[in-house]
């Protein structure tokens, strides 16, 4: 071809203008291409935070981090999964249930410009730090205590219900709500309530990404094969627990999953198995649930 001509098709083959199709590949591909340089560059904007920027280590123990370094290379990975899984920009409308000391705040606060963003916990010093740290830098983020009369989070005392609630959200006003690491920790009749506030805020086109422990198959014969989580037991219908405070447990089978969610107004449009009991396939730790409202 001469310097600046036009590519003429070889003999044999016919010119062809790009089709639709093709065109419509080229720029959901730029779009793509765009939306992932935005998450690499948060990526890197959170590798590059350091203390005083970042919580102190005591905080990111009390969310299940063992090092900054943890704390950021699980952020990073996390937020990246949410962001392709979520399709955000930095407009999306977003609650964090079980925002913690901000793991997942941080690398989101350098994404979301007019866009809103509500984190909420139990762990008052965690909100705190947040509101302090991240909601003074960006002013669409807002953390709020959830105030809970059993923190059995923190205390050894599971087995009475709470009220929780997302009021900080008016109804159907949210694109994407995840909770990372939350119902795993949350009794039957404090996540029903979750559910619910999930149901009234999601858009009708937004999507709620949780994790949770999935009692199958794969976890009997994991327990069976390896002695670990012996302890977990049935406490009624479908809903297993074990152990206390930090480290409570709550597993739910899918039957249960698919009731409390059908009940809630909520359906599962989509389920990732986790490695936490070996599962086959697994992308994360903990069991994926992507949700939407019926
Ligand atoms: C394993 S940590 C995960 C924290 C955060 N999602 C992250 O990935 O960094 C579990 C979090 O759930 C919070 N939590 C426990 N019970 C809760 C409840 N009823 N409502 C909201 N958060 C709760 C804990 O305080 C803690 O911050």
């Amino acid at each position: 071809m001469k310097r600046g001509g036009q590519a003429k098709p070889s003999r044999g083959t016919t010119s062809l203008e790009k089709s639709a199709y093709i065109r419509g590949q080229e720029k959901k591909a730029a779009e793509y291409d765009a939306a992932l340089g935005r998450i690499d560059a948060c990526v890197r904007a959170l590798h590059a935070l350091d203390p005083p920027e970042l919580p102190p280590e005591w905080m990111m123990n009390v969310i299940g981090s063992y090092s900054p370094e943890h704390f950021k290379n699980t952020a990073g990975w996390t937020f990246s999964e949410l962001v392709r899984r979520g399709r955000l920009t930095g407009s999306s409308r977003i609650i964090d249930i079980g925002s913690g000391c901000g793991r997942m705040a941080l690398p989101f606060s350098f994404m979301i410009e007019d866009g809103e963003y509500y984190g909420t916990d139990v762990f008052r010093e965690g909100v705190e730090w947040c509101s302090e740290n991240i909601s003074a830098r960006n002013p669409a983020f807002e953390f709020h205590l959830q105030e809970v009369e059993k923190n059995y989070y923190f205390q050894d005392s599971a087995g009475v219900g709470n009220k929780m609630g997302l009021s900080f959200a008016s109804d159907k006003s949210i694109d994407f709500i995840f909770a990372i690491s939350v119902f795993t920790h949350l009794i039957e009749y404090d996540a029903v309530q979750y559910l619910r506030e999930i149901a009234r805020t999601l858009d009708k086109s937004g999507l709620a990404y949780l994790t949770t422990f999935l009692i199958d198959d794969f976890f009997f014969d994991y327990v069976k094969r390896t002695g670990k989580h012996t302890g977990v037991q049935l406490v009624s219908d479908g809903h297993y627990q074990a152990y206390s405070g930090q480290d409570f447990f709550a597993g739910f089978t899918m039957d249960r999953w698919l009731k409390i969610l059908h009940d809630a107004g909520l359906e599962v449009i989509g389920f990732d198995p986790g490695s936490w009991a070996d599962k086959p396939g697994s992308l994360h730790f903990q069991d994926v649930f992507l949700v939407a409202v019926k």
